[in-house]
């Protein structure tokens, strides 16, 4: 047996109700595989391979309303029949002593007509486009952001009740509807959901209360990526609007906050993740119930050092976990890892090719030595 390898890591972690085993996750990751908007059996099967006892998975992104979607295939959760089809991943997850949390997402301006009820105009804060070439959004109404706070919570509900979900994730971050509601190059509303911080957080405040009335605190989870720009994203003072956020996080016992890395998609394994700008964010974070992950450009060593300095309490894996639905052993045991794809063709949709055929290590080293015999 090999030894274990990163003992922090591999260190037991209470988070709201769910004692991981280790603090390795996988953080959200869309894939664009439910025809029909609708979570199945092969959902199911690539989310239990990269299940561990013990250990937490966050699912894709997952629509709160029928507004709320932009892309093919990607998953929706406000009917019955929505949960329904989720409870095969959760079922599948926990029958091999995992955990799931479902994360809630509304994509705002960046979806398109085609993507919309009736091919109408996507919905923002206001009537801005993050894409040059497509047309601005339609700036929701008072009582639409009051529908859509109240959509956030039914699809909360239905996470937990129905397709027993062991918590939800709340989306706010990589220019999604909540961060145009937050970042002021994308908010330009002149009534209480604009111009100060508060008004500009407002949404995102009465989604984490509206949710809260139905779900308890210990299963409630946000994602926010402070000073991350994605996606058209800028706000003209981030340093004073993330704090502000951070800060009022603290009053909610959530059981978690995921922060994204700054520019994920170029970090590289290595130092700078010890000068990355979370850093100063981080000592906003005073709720001792509320753990704090990190998710962006990790791997075993730069994870065990983030937890090291008490940067976190643990660690989000993305593209690791596409390629390597064992990553966990393969980080515990110091195996090869299966380097993800660099343009990734068959991130977004396709068959089982690039998402359930992935082997783990031992597979793959059974593999090669039959093919000799
Ligand atoms: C194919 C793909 C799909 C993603 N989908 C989501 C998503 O649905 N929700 C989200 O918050 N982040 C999403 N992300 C971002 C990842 O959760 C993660 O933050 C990012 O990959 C950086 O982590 P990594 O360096 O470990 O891959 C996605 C990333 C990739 C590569």
């Amino acid at each position: 047996m090999p030894t274990p390898q990163h003992p922090l890591l591999f260190s037991p972690l209470k988070v709201g109700d769910m004692q991981l085993a280790h603090r390795i996750v996988m953080a959200p990751l869309t894939r664009s595989r439910s025809p029909n908007y609708i979570a199945n059996s092969h959902n199911a099967l690539y989310y239990a391979q990269r299940a561990t006892a013990g250990g937490l998975l966050v699912s894709e992104g997952t629509t709160v309303d029928p507004t709320a979607n932009g892309y093919p295939d990607v998953p929706a959760l406000y009917t019955v029949e929505h949960a329904e089809g989720w409870r095969l991943s959760t079922d599948a997850v926990h029958r091999k002593g995992g955990f799931i949390y479902a994360q809630l997402w509304h994509v705002g301006r960046l979806s398109q007509p085609q993507f919309q009820p009736n091919r109408q105009l996507q919905v923002s804060s206001s009537a801005t486009s993050a894409r040059r070439k497509r047309a601005p959004a339609r700036a929701l109404t008072i009582p639409e952001i009051k529908a859509l706070v109240e959509a956030y919570a039914n699809s909360a509900k239905l996470a937990v009740e129905v397709a027993k979900f062991d918590g939800v994730e709340i989306h706010a971050a990589h220019g999604y509807l909540i961060e145009q509601f937050l970042n002021d190059n994308a908010n330009l509303r002149t009534d209480e959901y604009g111009g100060s911080i508060e008004n500009r957080a407002r949404f995102l405040f009465e989604i984490v209360e509206a949710i809260l009335k139905v779900v308890p605190a210990s299963k409630v989870a946000i994602r926010i990526s402070p000073d991350c720009n994605m996606q058209g994203m800028k706000d003209s003072n981030p340093k004073a609007l993330y704090s502000y956020v951070l800060n009022k996080l603290n009053n909610y016992n959530l059981s978690y906050i995921q922060l994204t890395e700054p520019v994920w998609g170029m970090w590289l394994p290595g130092p700078p993740h010890a000068t990355s700008k979370l850093n100063e964010y981080r000592p906003i974070l005073k709720n001792p119930h509320t753990k704090v992950m990190l998710t962006g450009g990790y791997t075993g060593e730069i994870g065990e050092a983030a937890l090291k300095a008490g940067r976190g309490d643990f660690i989000g894996l993305g593209r690791d976990f596409i390629t390597n639905p064992d990553i966990v052993d393969r980080i515990k045991y110091g195996l090869p890892v299966a380097q993800y794809e660099k343009a990734g063709d068959s991130y977004y949709g396709g068959s089982k090719e690039g998402y359930s055929d992935y082997p783990t290590y031992d597979e793959q080293e059974s593999a090669k030595f039959l093919a000799k015999l």
